[in-house]
């Protein structure tokens, strides 16, 4: 078998056989394949598409170019089920998901990512709590999500390392928006824990990845189709990305609205309706409730008598945080030395936020990335995010920024002004649940 031939192949749009589809991805693993040739490929997906066989087998085939990890012989009592969003802005639903379904008897090993550009990362919110290790060895990891349910690390170079190649020649290629490569790229990493379950959440408007609702839909049913296909049972929700999800931006903010959020001090009701959609999936697919309502009970409970909570601080201290983080994370989390208001110029209701330039102020804050490489300041970013269809005037700000100093602060400040558009009367409000695809 030659790569030029396969790559003939998808060009004159012939469907791939696995045999084909392996051999592929093991040159891009061991190095046979070039550069140039993955681009090649790359592009004659994009298109000439890909079929689902074709699909499945580039993601198992992906996955297995990398560690998979193993749950035989752990006889864990309850399904292992886990969530992956595309991404977003004040998108902090696992900080509090993982918890709480494992507070409902799942398992949910988490292998989460960080943030680039204008979406947050989750391993970078875990990263503002001190000590907290995203690298625990593979042993520990297992051992976590086996005595506490749930564990929330970084992904490794062991895992999915054909996907890492792959997309590194795809983003210089012009070939990332291909959704057969999405889909293999997303599952291959996700399916590696060894999962039974999955809820995916696609984002969907200004601030996500896939900007249009048709080619949210369009991304949400590939996925489903190719991790069922390959035996994790799957569904997708596609959420609202045309504003902030919930009240804060940045990482040490976050991480304290999730507090919050767990503890029953403040749920902003968008965050709600998604986290609590996310989770019911989750304890759905795992059969962990029959019904939405006995999903609704359950996750209810376990926030209402604190045991959401409770696992949340005990995966933190287990992954090397402070043993009381839960009671006292306000002298743990670090804090920004400038704390501004920012106010519209004008009153009027909000009525339109461009969500990925909303996103971008963290950046310029200090707190986002621009290269994977840039190291963040975990205090910085926004809080009081006001939402769509609130008036704001000189009494309300429009969100507080949390910078290191006035000059950042300041910079933010026009940028954050310039993301959010007022209307005279109350604006039509987008859903923040569209529908789940299974
Ligand atoms: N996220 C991924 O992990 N891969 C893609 O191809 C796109 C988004």
């Amino acid at each position: 078998m030659l790569p030029q031939e396969i790559i003939k192949a998808k060009r004159d749009g012939k469907t791939l056989t696995r045999e084909q589809i392996a051999y592929f991805v093991q040159g891009i693993t061991n190095g046979k394949v070039t550069n140039e040739q993955i681009g090649a490929f790359a592009m004659a997906v994009y298109f000439n598409g890909m079929a689902m066989p074709e699909r499945v087998a580039l993601t198992e085939e992906m996955m297995n170019s990398g560690r998979v990890v193993s749950w035989d012989g752990f006889d864990l009592p309850g399904p292992i089920v886990d969530k992956h969003s595309t991404g977003g802005v004040s998108d902090s639903v696992s900080l509090m998901l993982g918890p709480m379904v494992a507070a409902c008897g799942g398992y949910v090993p988490m292998i989460a990512g960080r943030g680039l550009g204008h979406t947050g990362g989750t391993l970078d919110k875990f990263e503002s709590i001190p000590g907290y290790n995203i690298q625990p060895s593979q042993e520990d990891f297992q051992r976590i999500v086996k005595e506490i349910g749930v564990a929330i690390i970084g992904q490794t170079a062991e895992i999915a390392p054909a996907d890492k190649r792959f997309y590194s020649i795809r983003d210089v290629t012009a070939t990332v928006d291909s959704i057969p490569l999405i889909t293999a790229s997303i599952l291959s990493k996700k399916l590696s824990a060894g999962l039974e379950s999955l809820a995916m959440d696609v984002k969907t408007g200004n601030g996500a990845f896939m900007t249009s609702l048709d080619d949210s839909r369009a991304l949400a049913n590939s996925i489903v189709a190719v991790a069922n296909g390959a035996g994790v049972k799957t569904s997708a929700t596609i959420t609202d990305m045309n504003q902030a999800l919930g009240d804060t931006a940045g990482n040490a903010t976050e991480m304290r609205e999730a507090i919050e959020y767990l503890t029953g001090v403040r749920r902003n009701p968008r965050l709600h309706e998604v986290t609590m959609t996310l989770c019911g999936q989750m304890l759905l697919l795992s059969g962990i409730a029959r019904t939405k309502d006995e999903a609704e009970f359950k996750l209810n409970q376990v926030l209402d008598n604190g045991k959401a909570a409770e696992v949340f601080g005990k995966m933190v201290h287990a992954l090397g945080g402070p043993a009381d983080f839960l009671e006292n994370w306000q002298g743990y989390l670090p804090k920004a030395p400038v704390v501004m208001p920012v106010y519209a110029d004008t009153p009027g209701y909000i009525s339109e936020v461009a969500t990925r330039e909303l996103g971008l102020v963290v950046v310029t804050l200090g707190g986002g990335r621009s290269n994977p490489s840039d190291a963040i300041d975990h205090a910085v970013g926004l809080t009081d995010i006001q939402q769509i269809g609130t008036y704001v005037d000189s009494e309300r700000p429009l969100a507080f920024i949390h910078a290191r100093d006035e000059v950042s602060a300041a910079a933010a400040a026009v940028e954050l002004k310039a993301s959010i558009a007022l209307s005279e009367n109350l604006p039509k409000l987008d859903p923040v649940v569209y529908e789940t695809i299974s």
